[in-house]
Formats: C-alpha cells, structure tokens, sequence
C-alpha cells in the first residue's frame, strides 16, 4: 500500500515509493528505493524533503500514530481541486486552429534555437548579450503563444541532452507569457516575463557539463556548484545593457520557494516578486515534463497534479491556480480514458471547458483493439474524460499516436 507520510517519519527499512518535491531540488536520482543506508536518512533531512511517499508491502510501514495520507486520499483531493480550478475558468478569445500554428511555431522554435546558441556563445565568450535580438526573439514566442499556446508548448517539450537548455529557455519564455496572459498582466509586462524566462537559466553557462548532465546523485560538493547558477546569471545579466529589474529578479529568484526554503536568498512570503513566483512554477513544468539524461519526463497532466500535491511552500497558490487554467487540466499531449471505454489523446485545449478538450480517439477498451482514428470536440460532444491513463501501463508511445 502506498502511504505518504512526514519526512521526519522516514526510518531505515521503508521503501520510498518517490519524493514528494521537483527533482532539481533532491539528491535522489532513483524515483524508488529501499532505504538501507544511513547517507539517504541524512539526506532527506539535509534537503529539506518534507514528504515521502512509502510502499508498505516492499518495506517497513509507519509507526500506527504518524500522520498518513493514502494514494487514493491524496487522488481525491487533487481532482477535487484541479476541478475547482477548471470551474472558475473564463472563456479565452478565438485562437487559431493548432495544426495551422504547428507550422508557424516550429519555424519559430528553429530560429529560436539558433539565436540562443548564438546568445549564450557570445555570453560564454564574454560578449555582452544582444539583447534586440532576444527581444525579437520573445516576440515570435508571443505571437505563437497568443495564436495558439498549445503548438509550440508542445514542439519545446521534446527536447534531448544537446539541445536541452536552448529549449528550456523557450518553454520556459512561453510558459511564462501563456501564465501572464492567464494573470491578466499587460502587454509590456507579458513582453518582460517572456524575457525573463527565456534568460533565467543564462548562469548554467559557467556550470560544467559534467555536473550538468551528470548521470546519478550529485555529491554535496557538485549540488553547490550546481545552485550557483542563479546568482552567476544574475551578475552576467546585471553587467547588460536594456536588462530589465523583472529579468534580474526571476534569474535570481526561480529557486526560491514561498515557505523560504529555496535558494539563493531564501525569500518567502511577500519578500517575493509575482515574477519570481511565476518563474518558479514554469520552471518546475518544463522541467519535469522533460526527459533528461537521468530522468525520465512526465505526462502534462500527471506532472501538473504533482505539483498540486507539492504546492503547499513551494508554490503561490494564485500563481498555480492561473498556470492550470494557462495550460489546461487535461494539457495537450495527455492521454485520457472516456466514459464509453475508449482512449484518446488530447490534441487541444477548447473554448468552453477545461474539462472538454478536442481528443484523437485511438483504442476501445471494451473490446482492446485499435480503431480507426477520429478527433472529437468533447465540449460538442456527449461523450467526457473520465480520467487520464498511463500510457506506460497500455505499452503506448504517444509520440506515434499523435501522428497518427
Ligand atoms: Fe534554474
Ligand atoms: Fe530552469
């Protein structure tokens, strides 16, 4: 049985079915392990993980007394919530189709890339950054965001070990600017925290790509240097001409949490910006629901109910309440059972409901077999999601589906 309990619970002979938190922020670099060893004990606390998920029937269970939260309470409570979200949803103006902007965005994401590669060699070398062209660049992002957020949120998800930071930068640029637009921000603000996300990670430049792409748990001595990027963006960043204060405060402050258990300055509460509460949860997305060299990435929608289950301390809640609705509680690219039995990929988010997104029906899990490919308007539909699946546990590579 899968049982989440307080950290300081935690004993030798449980095994961890996961860290409760975003993986940028533990040691661990297994999602699941029997804790056998004293070093993992110290390292919980040392991190400041504050919940662990325990598997009671491979390891020791919790003492009768401790606090416990069961999967299927946890589950409950989640839905519950991402449900309130989608209800308190407004209606978005018409946007275009997304197979129509998947043209125009993946041009935009080419040439994105290629400015970037240019920015951050120049950096790198010394040189101070163009800023005009990273503002030109923020500005291709933006009108693809406005068109249609869901076409280029889902090209920057697929990224590989050579081109990950220049795509991060992106999702993250998007990420922000589909979040400002959802806060109500104005356009020159939505412009500034476009910038900012596409900057905040400019400080891994001086971080070695041995630590970088490190395959397994960094050392004490690594993770120091690898949470020095903030402030080292930060003073590259401060030495540049026409950089913004919003661009400064998101590169140094992404990692700050609102219970002050973040880095570098340990901010909480009010002493953090909205931009550096918005950079922090972008950041976490993109993040983890991309496939690193050590990581395998989640689904969209099953990353965004972790950070529902994390969000208290480490995100605002207003914050991540207006990143759901930006994204969808059913996000483009998650794989959803309907209540007649069959799988369907989500391909896009519609105009009425959260809850009803256009789906690309693929399988009938009545009678299991394929069927003939068929898009669905579930807000025109009588047909509705009644969950979202694991496409590991139907043996699906969604990446086919979709071009299917
Ligand atoms: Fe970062
Ligand atoms: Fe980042």
């Amino acid at each position: 049985m899968l049982k989440k309990i307080k950290s300081r619970d935690v004993q030798l002979g449980m095994y961890v079915h996961e860290v409760c938190g975003s993986w940028m922020d533990n040691p661990f670099w297994k999602k699941s392990f029997k804790l056998i060893n004293d070093k993992d004990l110290r390292a919980i606390k040392d991190y400041n993980i504050k919940e662990i998920w325990i598997d009671t029937d491979r390891g020791l269970d919790v003492a009768n007394e401790a606090p416990v939260v069961t999967d299927e309470e946890e589950k409950n409570h989640i839905n519950t919530a991402m449900h309130e979200i989608a209800t308190q949803h407004k209606i978005h103006k018409p946007r275009v189709p997304v197979k129509e902007e998947l043209v125009r965005a993946r041009k935009v994401v080419t040439d994105a890339k290629k400015d970037i590669i240019v920015m951050f060699n120049d950096a790198r070398m010394g040189k101070a950054v163009n800023m005009d062209q990273a503002s030109n660049l923020v500005d291709d992002i933006n009108q693809s965001i406005s068109r249609n957020s869901d076409a280029l949120l889902s090209l920057v998800r697929l990224k590989n070990a050579n081109n990950y930071t220049y795509m991060h930068s992106i999702a993250v640029s998007g990420l922000m600017m589909a979040l400002g637009k959802e806060l109500g921000l104005d356009s020159d603000t939505i412009q500034e925290v476009g910038m900012a996300g596409l900057m905040h990670d400019i400080g891994k430049l001086y971080i070695p790509s041995k630590i970088l792409n490190k395959v397994g748990r960094l050392t004490d001595a690594e993770f120091v240097i690898m949470k020095s990027h903030p402030f080292q963006g930060w003073e590259l960043l401060k030495n540049t001409s026409d950089v913004t204060e919003i661009t400064l405060d998101v590169c140094l402050h992404h990692h700050e949490r609102v219970d002050g258990e973040g880095y570098p300055d340990r901010l909480s509460g009010n002493e953090l910006s909205l931009y550096a509460r918005m950079g922090a949860v972008c950041d976490v997305y993109d993040a983890i629901t991309s496939t690193r060299c050590y990581k395998a990435s989640w689904e969209p929608a099953e990353s965004l109910r972790k950070m529902a289950e994390w969000k208290e301390g480490q995100f605002d809640d207003t914050v991540f309440s207006a990143f759901v609705k930006a994204i969808g509680v059913y996000p483009t690219g998650t794989l959803v059972k309907l209540k007649t039995g069959r799988l369907a990929l989500v391909v896009e988010q519609t105009k009425s409901s959260l809850l009803k997104p256009i789906v690309k029906v693929f399988f009938s899990t009545n009678s299991m077999v394929h069927i003939m490919p068929e898009l669905l308007d579930l807000s025109l539909s009588p047909d509705s999601i009644i969950g979202k699946e694991d496409p590991l546990h139907w043996g699906l590579d969604l990446t086919k589906i979709s071009d299917l």
